[in-house]
């Protein structure tokens, strides 16, 4: 099995020594850079969008992984692959053309991926999982970092990775909302293959050490 990776979301980073912030992560265990654009729209919170992720990429060392909590995502995916985004996940919920969406976000040289709230069910993905590089599976209610994670995750998490055996898709299970040192393991023991982690590495006393323990635990 692939090692299961960590990616730190800098929403619950300081925002007023970002670039510090960002170095932590360079020189962490962290895997990739979660990035939350959030519209206001699509969920009750605006966060960041393009000025931010410039400046991000700049000193960002490890693939910026762009979750997009925007209604109609597709007028920007140019702009998020100029911007040197690797990945981009776009909302289940927000795309209702989402094949052509994905077609859309390859087709600019990035990794498509696709978000679904927890209402969702993951075999709404029976059709399109073949061409998703990375279902983000949420585990809280998008648009606040610091809320409790959804058990209910587990379930779907393991139903997600049964559908991706049985089609022979290659794509990888990422888990957004709420993880920390206690759910880590159990959610790649259950199939995941990416955690996002806000909260629980930026609010913690040394969050170096913090990604280094959650990379420990899943190791
Ligand atoms: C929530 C965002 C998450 C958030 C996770 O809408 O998509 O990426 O930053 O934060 P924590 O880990 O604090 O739940
Ligand atoms: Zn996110």
């Amino acid at each position: 099995m692939n090692k299961s990776m960590i990616a730190p979301s800098l929403l619950a980073s300081d925002f007023a020594i970002l670039q510090q912030e960002i170095e932590m992560v360079n020189q962490s265990d962290a895997d990739w850079f979660h990035l939350d654009v959030m519209d206001g729209v699509f969920v009750p919170n605006i966060s960041f969008g393009m000025p931010v992720i410039a400046a991000i990429a700049k000193h960002a060392k490890k693939p910026l992984d762009t979750h997009l909590m925007i209604v109609d995502p597709d007028r920007y995916i140019k702009t998020f692959a100029d911007l040197g985004v690797n990945h981009l996940t776009v909302h289940y919920e927000a795309c209702p053309h989402l094949h052509r969406t994905l077609q859309a976000i390859k087709a600019e040289g990035m990794k498509a991926g696709v978000a679904i709230n927890p209402h969702t069910s993951v075999n709404l993905l029976e059709d399109t999982i073949q061409d998703i590089d990375i279902v983000l599976v949420m585990s809280v209610n998008p648009g606040f970092g610091g809320q409790s994670f959804i058990e209910n995750t587990y379930q779907k998490v393991a139903d997600l990775k049964a559908l991706i055996n049985r089609k022979k898709a290659k794509t990888l299970i990422e888990i957004d909302g709420g993880v920390n040192a206690e759910n880590a393991k159990t959610l790649v023991d259950h199939g995941a293959d990416v955690l996002v982690a806000g909260s629980f590495v930026f609010k913690s006393e040394d969050p170096r050490a913090t990604i280094k323990e959650l990379k420990e635990k899943i190791a």
